[in-house]
């Protein structure tokens, strides 16, 4: 089966933080796990370069927008590696392929009847690239999101008529559950629509940053329109040997809380008008919160400043225990609090303790206890009853793209593995002669659901895991084999540095 996923594009008007980060390495997570399941997976993030959000910071900075775009679309290439996400394409919006698709799609609207040129007046946030509806207005003609003043803006555009697909938008919620999770965003989006939709802004003309209107030279296309459609032209261009929309399309995007509208509403409408397959689901994440001092939570972002920058967390604690944090810390779908406490307690608590010891004390006994080999005979049965189903169980949360859920799952058998040497201990047996076979099976039994574990933890923990895996001497990180009792035995076991060692 195929697998698309994509994270949104980022604005190239600042430096990655980690909230960007977060949304790729849950896309990361999905994209390693259907992997393991055998699928092909295509997997897509990149960078959004046009609007004025990038115009005007290049101008705050003297730089032209192509030369800051140029700058901080390679910061975000260069976050990719540091958090070990395995994107198969990276797509920049101002890159001339995906420019051409804009047009040819957007052509294919306008045939369509699907446009016209109105004059807008109205509210608009430059940071957002968002005409502000009524009750999007914050106090004092504000924008909530960003807490800076409104523009007036007025002028001649082309305009979208998003209004003819109210209907099918909301035939298209009725009859798919499922189109958007949470359930919660689900129902803000279907509010959104029933609540009526206007026509909206297609085309912008007092900027020309940005993809131009084939019909009408002197207007570039609103740059959610450019951008959104960076998910269907970038399969287009990704492989220069083929086109691999027809094996990839539909996506699923995942997509943080403050794009909702653009996503859930907007885009599968473009997509009626251009008559293109509709995704298959859209997830949507809530925010990573920091505290502040006196105790406020508030969304990380570049225009609050207060961001906890993911290159010195993972200098620090390294990149796994980034990954492992964010999923574990808040519920993937939830906004959650994140700090440098509750991150070092969890780092100290459960990667360092519950899993780094257990793997150290694991591969340690087999060393000493076992020549060094896992013992070839059957695993405890008792172990066997506590693992049963958990490949299953993991797969069908991460189907419903559940990470943190999933996650929680595999850790109830870290703990149970760590429970299982304490009932056992196995440095007790060793002591007695007459315990020598039940230490063996003990020894087996441990390194087979270290081993389990270890292959589900792959996708959070690639790192990691493929050091422990190996120590374990069973690399394969296939996820038919990530049943309790499947390996044979008999490998060779090699020291293990300590995986989650005390930062400095
Ligand atoms: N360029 C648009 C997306 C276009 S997609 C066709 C954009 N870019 S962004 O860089 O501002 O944000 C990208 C994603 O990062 C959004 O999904 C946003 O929710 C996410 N995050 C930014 N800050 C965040 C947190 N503090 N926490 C979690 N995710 C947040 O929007």
């Amino acid at each position: 089966m195929a697998y698309y996923v994509t994270t949104p594009i980022f604005y190239v008007n600042a430096a990655p933080h980690l909230g960007h980060a977060y949304t790729t390495i849950g896309a990361d997570i999905l994209a390693r796990h259907m992997r393991q399941r055998g699928e092909e997976v295509f997997f897509l993030t990149g960078t959004d370069e046009h609007g004025e959000p990038v115009a005007q910071a290049a101008e705050r900075e003297g730089v032209t927008p192509k030369e800051l775009a140029d700058r901080n679309a390679e910061r975000f290439k260069a976050l990719l590696p540091r958090i070990n996400a395995t994107n198969d394409f990276f797509i920049r919006t101002s890159d001339p392929r995906h420019k051409r698709a804009v047009q040819d799609v957007m052509q294919r609207v306008h045939d369509n009847g699907h446009v016209y040129k109105g004059m807008y007046e109205g509210l608009y946030c430059p940071r957002c690239a968002d005409f502000k509806t009524e009750n999007e207005v914050g106090p004092d003609e504000t924008c909530p999101i960003h807490k800076i003043p409104l523009e007036h803006q007025r002028e001649e555009n082309w305009f979208f008529r998003l209004s003819a697909f109210q209907e099918r938008l909301e035939k298209l919620y009725a009859e798919q559950p499922e189109f958007v999770r949470p359930k919660a965003r689900y129902n803000e989006a279907l509010a959104f629509i029933t609540g009526g939709l206007n026509d909206i802004s297609l085309s912008r003309s007092k900027i020309t940053w940005g993809v131009e209107v084939p019909w009408d030279t002197g207007h570039v296309f609103y740059v959610w329109f450019d951008a959104l459609l960076n998910y269907y032209t970038a399969l287009g261009f990704a492989d220069p040997e083929q086109d691999l929309t027809n094996k990839f399309w539909p996506a699923r995007h995942i997509i943080g809380k403050d794009i909702l509208k653009f996503h859930a509403v907007f885009w599968p409408a473009l997509l009626m008008a251009a008559e293109i397959e509709l995704p298959k689901e859209i997830f949507i994440h809530g925010f990573l919160l920091m505290r502040d001092a006196s105790g406020q939570e508030h969304k990380m972002s570049k225009s609050l400043g207060n961001v906890l920058d993911p290159f010195e967390v993972m200098d620090r604690f390294g990149t796994d225990a980034l990954r492992y944090y964010c999923f574990r810390e808040v519920q993937f779908g939830q906004d959650g609090g994140v700090s440098t406490i509750t991150f070092g307690e969890r780092y100290e608590t459960e990667l360092a303790n519950e899993l780094g010891n257990l793997a150290g004390r694991t591969t340690n006994m087999l060393i000493r206890y076992a020549d060094a080999t896992v013992p070839q005979r059957d695993p405890d049965p008792e172990l066997a009853q506590d693992f049963d189903g958990l490949v299953e169980e993991v797969s069908a949360l991460l189907d419903r793209t559940e990470i943190t859920q999933a996650l929680d799952r595999i850790w109830q058998r870290v703990r149970r593995l760590n429970r299982y040497v304490e009932e056992h201990q196995p440095w007790q047996l060793a002591k007695d002669e007459t315990k020598a076979d039940e230490l063996q099976t003990v020894l087996r039994s441990l390194a087979e659901g270290l081993r389990v574990v270890t292959v589900l933890l792959t996708p959070y923990i690639p790192e990691s895991a493929g050091k422990l895996l190996d120590a374990l001497g069973a690399p394969d990180i296939g996820l038919e084999g990530a049943r309790y009792g499947s390996h044979p035995g008999g490998q060779t076991v090699t020291k293990l540095a300590p995986l989650f060692p005390k930062p400095e």
